[in-house]
């Protein structure tokens, strides 16, 4: 297993949270205590007494005290880990699973932390996966309307025709009624019996890329995802997991960096 790099931070956008939760991940209290606290009028956002329970908060830029005490530097100081990890098949992008199948998170040692997989590949899927602690990024990944890229390169039985390929760029209706979105899709390699694809998503149904090519009658055989927003690396083997780096970060949020190299546009 690599490490490349270590553990970063990043407070950049707006996110509100609600407020129980922000009082137990600062390790103030649990959450069943800090929704005590919240009622009996002993926690405050910018100054008012806050006693709604469903009430949400910014930590970083709101003030929130407890007990007149501003908790923000305590949430400032969690560590954030964020790692990605070469998904091999046959494991699951879950934290848990009845039939006892082995999970992603099995693939790390301990004392990276309690992470999360940011969005699901599928049990025989291969490829990039990142795994967090960091609600946020999760959240700014897997929402439809940043478009951040997902790019996998698929195999499928037969070689489907171009007009075929053209309906799945415009987008189709998939079996259960819902419409994919607009995809690219580029022939990488083709033989008598098999055709290879690069296809790029800014959506993320469950098994989309699979149920898109049933939808033509060319199943796919082999499903690999090589590219998150702008975040590739094709020196990390199945199996095998590193940190990202805070520049890695940073752009996959739409940072700088990113800004600059795409002219100011969100993600390609
Ligand atoms: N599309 C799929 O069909 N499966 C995945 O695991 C990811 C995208």
């Amino acid at each position: 297993m690599t490490i490349h790099d270590s553990r970063s931070t990043i407070h950049d956008l707006r996110m509100e949270h609600r407020l129980q939760k922000l009082i137990a991940a600062a390790g103030i209290a649990s959450r069943r205590h800090a929704e005590e606290l919240i009622t009996s009028g002993k926690v405050s956002i910018n100054g008012q007494i806050v006693k709604e329970l469903g009430t949400k908060a910014d930590p970083d830029h709101d003030h929130i005290k407890v007990n007149g005490k501003l908790i923000n530097p305590q949430l400032k100081n969690q560590e954030k880990i964020y790692v990605l990890l070469n998904k091999p098949r046959g494991y699951l992008s879950s934290l848990s699973d009845p039939e006892g199948r082995p999970l992603v998170t099995e693939l790390l040692p301990q004392s990276v932390g309690k992470v999360h997989p940011v969005g699901r590949l599928d049990f025989n899927t291969e490829g990039l996966l990142i795994l967090t602690n960091d609600g946020q990024l999760t959240n700014y990944v897997t929402a439809a309307r940043n478009r951040v890229s997902k790019v996998y390169e698929v195999k499928v039985k037969g070689v489907p025709t171009e007009v075929a390929i053209a309906r799945l760029r415009r987008g189709v209706t998939l079996e259960d009624g819902t419409r994919t979105a607009s995809a690219k899709i580029k022939l990488l390699h083709q033989t008598e019996t098999n055709a290879w694809f690069e296809v790029l998503l800014h959506q993320g149904r469950n098994q989309q890329v699979r149920r898109m090519f049933d939808l033509i009658g060319h199943s796919v055989l082999k499903l690999r995802r090589v590219r998150i927003g702008s975040l590739t690396d094709e020196s990390l083997k199945p199996g095998y997991w590193r940190f990202l780096t805070g520049a890695e970060v940073k752009r996959l949020m739409g940072g700088p960096s990113r800004k600059k190299a795409n002219g100011g546009r969100k993600q390609d």
